[in-house]
């Protein structure tokens, strides 16, 4: 055992050098990288910039605040309804809500589908013909989707607005491409149209409507009207439509490596930490989010060579200790701890858009889970303390036997546009010697430095 002290002195004199090696540049490029000399330099995209639309229905809405209240309040929003909400005192911290035009006189044909699928394609019409100023971009989805606003804003700062941009992300299942496309947005994971493609769509969209009363959803409807203007969907993974019900864990602990943007139907999968219902468990994510919403679920490997542990951290929501050497891309293809979004089908034969692996039946043959507790930042950057799930007694022993705690010391991400653009994995330490507690340091890998166990 090191004495406290000096661990204590330890510990501090690692987190300055970390400090000091960690150093990022600003979060953006200078101006004159952005825009042609001869222009005024614009300002960088703000969430002000970003106006969200989203449909929501005088039915749906007091079951959905609860999500609309986590993101929304540090956004420029409007909520479109089908009719007056029913009073409701609680409604007053909600984004304006404005009532969608009549749509009766566009036909809706899809069998047993929602007619109300054309009101909510057509709120892109809508919010543009309100002429609101300093708009760069049109954002859409449901009132079951949860934004992560600063993540959106620094992904949609990669592109340029004045062009024409379509962006947004597939649905996870397969079949659900059956009567929709891979290059589609789906909508309640969210998209966004540039400014300038916005006002082109709304310019010819009420006529594109009446040639598609054969589709079935409003995102569908909108896809096609954007082929039609010869526009193609740029595909950005942080998106979420979230169509699998169940356990989102193996989701969320191996996300894609750009920033979390959205995620969807979270009504239909189980609260994502245990022991709390959806909105506390939403609420206990938004702690990590709001000090450090860049690394939220990043996942990063961490290697043990003196105890033969691997360790995977999805950033403020989970870590997973395996007991031995796991390769890093074995880490990678998401563990099926959910189940496919059409009932009744045989789950070993659905497919996804996304590799897939095993979660073993047996709590025992699992990894080691940790979950979230806390969150916070001091002079140090910031610390998040993640505590052991039990389950069952699996009468573990070796280096992971009292392990109860985990806390990780990491430094608050600032990606400037050119490392979004090229994001790269970070890398992970170990403090040594650990018993009930163990210390992980989150840090920039160095240039040519491998993510495996150093043996
Ligand atoms: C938006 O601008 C157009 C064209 O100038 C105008 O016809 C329309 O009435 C304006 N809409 C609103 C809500 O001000
Ligand atoms: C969608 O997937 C089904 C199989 O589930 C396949 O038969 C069909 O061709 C696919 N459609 C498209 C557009 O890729
Ligand atoms: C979740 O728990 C909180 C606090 O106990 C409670 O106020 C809220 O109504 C619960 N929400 C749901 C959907 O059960
Ligand atoms: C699901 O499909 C697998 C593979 O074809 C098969 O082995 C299994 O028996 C099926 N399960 C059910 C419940 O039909
Ligand atoms: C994490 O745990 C340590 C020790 O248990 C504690 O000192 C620290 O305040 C905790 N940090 C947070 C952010 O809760
Ligand atoms: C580790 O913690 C356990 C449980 O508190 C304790 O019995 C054991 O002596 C500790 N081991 C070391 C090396 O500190």
């Amino acid at each position: 055992m090191i004495p406290s002290t000096l661990k204590t002195l330890l510990l501090l004199s690692f987190a300055l050098i970390l400090y000091l090696l960690l150093h990022v540049p600003p979060p953006y490029l200078p101006q004159s990288l952005l825009s042609t000399p001869h222009e005024a330099a614009p300002l960088p995209t703000s969430s002000h910039h970003l106006l969200f639309s989203i449909a929501s229905s005088a039915g749906s809405l007091g079951r959905r605040a609860p999500y609309l209240r986590l993101w929304s309040n540090s956004a420029r929003a409007i909520l479109f309804l089908d009719s007056p909400p029913p009073p409701d005192p609680s409604f007053a911290a909600l984004p304006p809500i404005v009532l969608s035009g009549d749509t009766s006189r566009f036909p809706y044909t899809f069998r047993r589908g929602l007619p109300s699928a054309v009101r909510v394609a057509r709120i892109i019409k809508e919010a543009v013909d309100r002429n609101e100023s300093d708009i760069r971009w049109f954002v859409f989805g449901d009132d079951d989707t949860v934004f992560f606003v600063d993540n959106l804003v620094r992904t949609l700062s990669k592109y340029d607005h004045d062009q024409w941009f379509y962006i947004g992300s597939s649905s996870e299942s397969y079949e659900q491409n059956e009567s929709n496309s891979f290059d589609m947005a789906f909508g309640g994971g969210g998209f966004a149209l540039s400014h300038s493609l916005a006002r082109a769509l709304a310019g010819v969209f009420d006529s594109c409507l009446m040639r598609y009363p054969h589709l079935f959803g409003s995102d569908a409807r909108i896809f096609s009207c954007l082929a039609e203007l010869g526009v193609g969907l740029t595909h950005e993974p942080g998106f979420h439509q979230v169509d699998i019900r169940g356990n989102l864990f193996g989701m969320l602990s191996a996300h894609p490596l750009s920033p979390l943007v959205s995620l969807h139907h979270l009504d239909s999968v189980d609260p994502i930490f245990p022991n709390r219902n959806r909105t506390q468990a939403l609420e206990h994510l938004f702690e990590a989010v709001n000090i450090d919403p860049a690394r939220i679920l990043q996942q990063t490997i961490c290697y043990d060579r003196l105890s033969s542990l691997t360790i995977s951290v999805a950033w403020g929501f989970s870590i997973q200790v395996f007991e031995g050497n796991l390769l890093l891309p074995d880490l990678l293809p998401l563990q099926r701890t959910f189940t496919p979004w059409r009932r009744g089908r045989n789950i070993s034969l659905s497919r996804y858009m996304f590799n897939t692996r095993e979660y073993p039946k047996d709590p025992c043959k699992r990894p080691v889970v940790f979950f979230l507790q806390s969150v916070g930042s001091n002079h140090d950057g910031v610390w998040s303390n993640y505590t052991r799930h039990a389950v069952g007694n699996c009468g573990q022993t070796g280096a992971i036997k009292n392990l109860e705690q985990i806390r990780v010391l990491s430094q608050k991400l600032e990606l400037n546009i050119e490392q979004m653009k090229a994001p790269r994995r970070q890398c992970c330490s170990i403090f040594p010697q650990f018993n009930k507690s163990m210390v992980l340091s989150i840090r920039q890998c160095g240039v040519d430095e491998l993510i495996s166990m150093h043996l």
